[in-house]
Formats: C-alpha cells, sequence, structure tokens
C-alpha cells in the first residue's frame, strides 16, 4: 500500500539495529527540540536556525500544531511549516516534525478550539483530555494528519528536509489511571484481544520483566476481560489505557503515511521511582507497556524515550526487542541538570554505547546552549559519523561514563578488552538520578572507543583514560596521535607521547579534562588514533 524508495527517508535494519536512512545513507540524528512555543511563527525561529549550526546539530525537532494548520473545521493554513521547511533547507539542517494534535503531555491543549468546544461530537477522558474512544476525535485528528502529510510529500518529497515524524506528544492518561466514559467502561469489560494476547504469548521469554510478572501472577490467561488478564489492581488500567491509545495513533500514523510514507515514532513520558500510571501519563509509551504498544501500533516504527532521570537506565530499556535508542528530549534544567558537560556526556554514551538513532536535548534554543560544549560534542560525532555507522550494532563500538563511585570499569571490544579509569566520579547518591546533579564531577569523564582494525583504535572524550589490550596480553609497542577526520581521512594535529601517554609513551591513552591543564589550541574534546604494533 506505502510507496517507498530511496529518494525519501526509510528505516532499515542494519547490524541487527534499526537504523534510519536519508537520502539512501545511514543517518544518526544529532539535534535539539526547541522550547513548545518557538515554531509557532517562522519570524520568532529566525535567530534560532543560526545558533543551530553554531551548534554542529545536523537536525531540529520542530512543533507543529493541528491547532495552528486547522484553526477552522476543513480549512488549512500551512504557511508556517512551508517558512519552517524553507529555513531549515537553507541552513541545510533536517527537521523532525512534531505533530501536537489531540495529546501533548497526557493533556489535549493543542487541539483546535472547534474541537474543544464541542463535548458531545469530540468527548473527555478528563476534564482537560480528549477521550481515544471518542470516534469523530480520531477522524478529524487522522484527516489534518494525513493532510499535513500530503502538503509536506508536495513541497518536500524531493529535499527530504523532513525525515521524521512525532505523532501526538508523550500521550497517555493523568490524574486518573484510566478513561472512564461509558465507551471506555465498555470496552474494560470486553475480552482483550486476541491479537494482543497472541503477541504475548508468542514473545513471552522477551517480554519486560513488568509484562511477563503481570502475566504470571494473573495465571497466564489466554484470554478473559482486561481485569482477567492483567488483575484487579492500576496494571490493567494500564495496559487497556495502553492499548487504546497505541491503537488510536496507530491510525493517525497508518492515515499519515498512506500519503507520505516516512518514518513515524511516539516518545514517552516514563516512570520513574515509584510512580504510579496516572502520576505518568497512563497507557503512554512507558516502561511498563513497550510490548502493548509493540502489538498496537506496527506502523509505529520507534518507542522514543524522554530522559530526564535514570538516562543510562532509560537508554536500556528503551532497546527493547529490536527497539532502537531514540532520545528526543533529555537535559531537564528543571531538575538541575544544566551543567555544561551533562549534554555532551550523554550524547558521547547514546552514540557510543546506546547506537541510539537519535539523540536531542530540549529548549535547545535556550541561551544556555549558546557557544554550549555541545558544538564540540557534535562536532567530534560529526566527523567520526562514517565509522559510528559502520560499526552502530557490533561490539566494536562503545561509549563510557562514571557510574556513582566507579572509579574503574572494564568493557570489551571484538577480541580486545579495555580498562577505563575515570578522572572525576560522582559520589552523592542524587535523589533518584543516576548521577548528583549539578557539580564538576558527575559530567566531565566521557568518551566512546571505535575499533577500527586489527590493531587499531580511535579514542574519543575527556576526563578518563582507556588502557586497551588482548585478554591475555599486555600490549606496550604503538604509535598514539591526536587528530580529525576530513572527507573520511584521518588528519594528525599531535604525535603524542611521554607524558601525554600512560607509563611514558607505553600505557593508557589520556584524555585531558580540566580545562586550565590543556594546551593552548588543544580541541575541547581529545580524539586519538591508537595502533598497536
Ligand atoms: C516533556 C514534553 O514532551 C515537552 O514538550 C516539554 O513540555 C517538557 N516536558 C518540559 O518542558
Amino acid at each position: 500500500m506505502f510507496e517507498n524508495n530511496t529518494s525519501q527517508p526509510f528505516i532499515k535494519i542494519v547490524n541487527g539495529e534499526k537504523t534510519l536512512f536519508v537520502h539512501g545513507r545511514p543517518y544518526v540524528i544529532l539535534g535539539g527540540e526547541v522550547r513548545n512555543s518557538s515554531s509557532s511563527t517562522a519570524e520568532f525561529m529566525e535567530p534560532i536556525w543560526e545558533h543551530l549550526k553554531k551548534l554542529n546539530a545536523n537536525s531540529v525537532f520542530l512543533p507543529v500544531s493541528w491547532k495552528q494548520i486547522e484553526p477552522t473545521e476543513g480549512v488549512f493554513d500551512f504557511s508556517v511549516v512551508d517558512a519552517l521547511i524553507n529555513r531549515a533547507r537553507d541552513y541545510g539542517l533536517k527537521l523532525i516534525l512534531l505533530w501536537l494534535a489531540t495529546w501533548k503531555n497526557g493533556y489535549s491543549g493543542y487541539a483546535p478550539t472547534w474541537v474543544l468546544a464541542d463535548e458531545k461530537r469530540f468527548p473527555r477522558m478528563s476534564p482537560l483530555a480528549l477521550s481515544p474512544f471518542g470516534r469523530e476525535t480520531l477522524e478529524a485528528d487522522c484527516r489534518a494528519f494525513s493532510q499535513l502529510m500530503e502538503h509536506i510529500k508536495n513541497i518536500d518529497r524531493e529535499y527530504s528536509t523532513v525525515i521524521m515524524m512525532q505523532v501526538e506528544n508523550e500521550t497517555g492518561m493523568l490524574d486518573d489511571s484510566r478513561d472512564r466514559t461509558d465507551a471506555a467502561e465498555k470496552a474494560f469489560n470486553s475480552p482483550v484481544p486476541e491479537k494482543l494476547l497472541k503477541d504475548l504469548y508468542d514473545n513471552f521469554d522477551n517480554l519486560t520483566e513488568h509484562m511477563r510478572e503481570l502475566l504470571k501472577a494473573n495465571g497466564m490467561k489466554r484470554e478473559g476481560t482486561w481485569s482477567e488478564v492483567f488483575g484487579n489492581g492500576i496494571d490493567a488500567d494500564e495496559a487497556f489505557m495502553a492499548w487504546h491509545i497505541a491503537s488510536y495513533i496507530n491510525t493517525v500514523a497508518a492515515a499519515g503515511k498512506d500519503r507520505y510514507n516516512i518514518p513515524m515514532y511516539v516518545n514517552a513520558w516514563p516512570r520513574f521511582g515509584q510512580n504510579r500510571p496516572g502520576q505518568y501519563p497512563s497507557g503512554g509509551p512507558a516502561q511498563t507497556v513497550l510490548d502493548i504498544w509493540m502489538s498496537a501500533a506496527p506502523e509505529i516504527d520507534v518507542l522514543a524515550i524522554d530522559t530526564y532521570r535514570m538516562f543510562k537506565q532509560n537508554c536500556s530499556e528503551y532497546r527493547h526487542r529490536g527497539n532502537p535508542l531514540f532520545i528526543p528530549e533529555c537535559g531537564g534544567w528543571w531538575t538541575g541538570d544544566d551543567h555544561p558537560d551533562s549534554t555532551p556526556q550523554k550524547a558521547f554514551y547514546a552514540v557510543g554505547e546506546g547506537h541510539c538513532m537519535a539523540f536531542s536535548p530540549f529548549a535547545i534554543d535556550f541561551k544556555l546552549y549558546e557557544n554550549h560544549p555541545l558544538g564540540e560534542a557534535y562536532r567530534v560525532l560529526n566527523s567520526l559519523m562514517p565509522l559510528i555507522c559502520r560499526y552502530r550494532g557490533t561490539k566494536r563500538l562503545r561509549g563510557f561514563y562514571p557510574s556513582k563511585n566507579v572509579k574503574n570499569e572494564r568493557i570489551t571490544l571484538d577480541g580486545y578488552i579495555a580498562d577505563i579509569t575515570y578522572r572525576f566520579v560522582p559520589t552523592g547518591d542524587g535523589g533518584g538520578f543516576d548521577t548528583t546533579i549539578g557539580t564538576d564531577r558527575d559530567y566531565q569523564s566521557y568518551g566512546l572507543v571505535i575499533q577500527t582494525g586489527d590493531r587499531e583504535f580511535i579514542v574519543a572524550g575527556r576526563g578518563l583514560s582507556v588502557d586497551i589490550n588482548l585478554p591475555d596480553q599486555k600490549l606496550y609497542n604503538k604509535i598514539v596521535e591526536e587528530g580529525y577526520f576530513e572527507n573520511g581521512l584521518w588528519h594528525t594535529t599531535r604525535v603524542l607521547n611521554g607524558d601525554e601517554v600512560g607509563n611514558q609513551g607505553l600505557g593508557a591513552i589520556v584524555l585531558p579534562a580540566e580545562e586550565q591543564y590543556s594546551i593552548i589550541g588543544q580541541p575541547y574534546i581529545s580524539v586519538q588514533r591508537v595502533r598497536f604494533f
């Protein structure tokens, strides 16, 4: 049914990882998401494009709202969308557009006024949120989204400026664990769809632990109502909401893809700590219900994670059953996570260890990001991109930063081991975060290793040392050079030996950290090529 050719973005599995292709080549999004209202006019965006270029971002996540493109039912205005696409092209940036429509952060503030004014046609599950059981709501959202996709196809198909779409934003129900409208109550007391049960039991061994335990605790039922299969507690409410919201979004995505088939994803407000469904949006693509989303929403290519806490843990939770790591939002200043090295550290880890498809801090248009080290991180990661794309999905690409009180860490590569010693190690408990927020020592050590040949490696990062060896043999004899890649070719800027390498040239690779002890002209993030003889 859908067209697909290499001129428009698509997703294909490479080395076991879902990989985004843009203009026929693998593409890792190194971007940023603007604040919610910034892309509401082209004028407001004007100074932001230049800023994004200076940050060396290759892409930007921009909201496009239903309220704005269909102010009157059936009357569409794409003038702002057109202007945004044109400016992105002028600056050589790719766009990921966020379709803010029926839901945004669990509520419905981006639905048009004519929708919110008519509760009979467009029923609510709470005063602030439309119900997924509103048939006319779904039809209206689908109509608007397909008009948008048709329009994008008409103006952008040859250019592929728009490379992906986010369908809605952080969906799920807040303030209650489930929709209690009449239609929802009826559905809740009906049998769980056969397709969902089949998918869950067919994949039983690979389900999240939460889902496996939930099914086991309720007697592994192969049929029954939501309470019979998932129990009498709040977990059944969440499972029920996940199925219905995911099905709704699947229908919206399918309507859009029918007009223009580019990759589409949803983003999660995840569960954290002891939060219960309803405290975080119940039925959104949280860790607890990823398997339900996979069953209900096959048109959704990626389940993305907005990660503001427990970064490493979130990265591994969302690499679930072939789902790639995709981070449209991270780096929350409201939690105190605004240290200059925080997003560079996360970018290195997401790319190096999470083999991500996308990395993007939220509020990239904040002044906080002017002259920010993220620009350096993106410059380095962009220059390594051909190697990153080549080794993504293999053991030859590893990334790291220290967890609380971890000074040394051993990682394995393809036949090699590497002992990492961190210069800065977080010591606080971080109150539920994975590092203490806000002190230098929490962020200044990060890096990645790429094994580029039999005895050849690229090491990049800050504030740590990396000692590479064979498992049974210490390797001493090596040449270490600092430099960069240009058009795929290595260029040496400094040959390192003596004090600049461990054990006077025979030991570990040393990536410096403190600015005042780095040499004038030396890059903020060191990239070193190591060849063993
Ligand atoms: C997560 C949402 O997805 C964003 O749109 C934004 O509201 C941030 N939270 C908080 O500012």
